[in-house]
């Protein structure tokens, strides 16, 4: 066992059996974990990537054993990692199916309590060859604090400006590991950027001290640092670790890490769609036009833009989820208040407000695979934004 110490000082590695070298960290010393442990899934299953068929282990350490083992496996280092943190310190576990009813269960023998199950839901999954189940596109993360009693940090009003103004959801949207992500080599299952930014961003402050037991190629390491946090990671891979640190070497370029800190926050910056229904006739007159509009208001200052309409790309028209079409926006994000007489004068008769919201779009439908299923029978001027990655199929 060797301490593959960094030169970075708010970047401590040690390389061993975490099961070992858990037992060299100081008592109430940490105000965070993150731990993505083996999913035991490596049985020999296919996926795709690149387009390619490609087998889905990962190694030796994520083959699966047996039940027991498994519970015994999580049952001790979530049992050596409880001491280490502070108080009121948390941890957040990684998983699928195959591990993290396990546990969970360990976490409530051992005393923690339970605060919320996150479900990461990936916004690019690949596809699910066997036809045999559904597409497996989450995974679940469980935050949990040491303490019964003792309350926990939590970020609130952060996560909410994340969030576009509304309280966080326990479901996350966020993209799997990027190009951007992998420049200094690959980690099989190495977890993205933008995971661990929202993690550590929820649950500590700068200066505080964030602990990964199976640190593969130390993500949580290089969000800690980028976000002045302090890490330490322990792995069994000599290999995974030199990655870890060259990664860490990376970031040492402030470019690069102005580049990466800008990247991390941009989990809500998908492109948008506004979905609008119109009945018939004033749709195709939308189209005529190139126009879309919907309800804003009686007065110009009652207009409150919804979160996600600055980066809205597309409009899509529908009458009552039937014929729903697709336009592309000139500008994307731009939208103009009209009143209701100066829709009139372009032959529309709304009814509802004194002002309008109004989008212009380019009137050739985009070619999409697949239409989606828009359910809505309210005759209204009723418009929500929906991130465009929820219709599938876009060419
Ligand atoms: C799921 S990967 C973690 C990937 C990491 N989150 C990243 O973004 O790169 C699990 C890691 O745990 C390590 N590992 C497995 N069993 C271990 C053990 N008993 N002690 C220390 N490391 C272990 C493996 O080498 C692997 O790198």
């Amino acid at each position: 066992m060797q301490n593959r110490n960094s030169i970075y000082p708010d970047f401590r590695i040690l390389q061993g059996d975490c099961m070992e070298r858990l037992k060299e960290i100081e008592d109430n010393s940490i105000d965070a974990i993150f731990a993505d442990p083996p999913y035991f899934l490596s049985n020999g299953g296919i996926s795709v990537q690149s387009g390619k068929q490609v087998c889905v282990d990962k190694g030796e350490w994520d083959k699966g054993g047996t039940p027991e083992y498994i519970y015994e496996f999580n049952r001790k280092w979530l049992e050596l990692c409880r001491p280490k943190l502070k108080d009121n310190g948390t941890i957040w576990i990684s998983g699928t199916h195959h591990n993290i009813h396990m546990v969970m269960r360990c976490l409530q023998e051992l005393g923690y309590k339970v605060l919320n199950t996150i479900t990461w839901q990936k916004t690019d999954p690949p596809p699910n060859l066997s036809c045999k189940y559904f597409n497996f596109s989450t995974e679940l993360i469980i935050w949990a604090r040491k303490n019964q009693k003792v309350t926990h940090k939590f970020n609130y009003e952060t996560m909410k400006q994340l969030n576009g103004g509304t309280q966080m959801t326990d479901v996350w949207r966020i993209p799997s590991v990027s190009k951007w992500e992998k420049t200094c080599g690959k980690h099989p299952t190495q977890k993205p950027l933008r995971l661990l930014y929202r993690i550590i961003l929820a649950c500590t402050h700068e200066g505080d001290t964030i602990l990964d037991p199976f640190a593969g190629s130390c993500t949580t390491g290089i969000a800690a640092n980028l976000l002045n946090r302090k890490f330490i990671g322990i792995d069994q891979s000599e290999e995974y670790l030199q990655l870890g640190i060259r990664r860490r070497q990376e970031i040492e370029d402030e470019a690069t890490a102005d580049k990466f800190r800008r990247k991390m926050s941009e989990i809500n910056k998908e492109d948008t769609v506004l979905v609008n229904h119109a009945d018939k006739q004033t749709r195709l007159l939308m189209i005529e036009k190139g126009i879309c509009y919907l309800r804003a208001g009686e007065s110009k200052g009652s207009l409150q833009v919804t979160p996600g309409f600055e980066r809205m790309k597309y409009v899509l028209l529908h009458t009552n989820g039937d014929e729903c079409q697709f336009f592309r926006l000139d500008k994307v994000g731009t939208f103009q208040i009209w009143s209701k007489e100066t829709l009139e004068e372009h032959g529309f008769t709304p009814e509802h407000a004194k002002y309008y919201i109004v989008v212009r779009f380019n009137n050739i439908p985009e070619p999409f695979k697949h239409l989606p299923q828009i359910k809505q029978r309210l005759n209204t001027y009723r418009a929500k934004i929906v991130p465009l990655s929820e219709f599938i199929g876009i060419k």
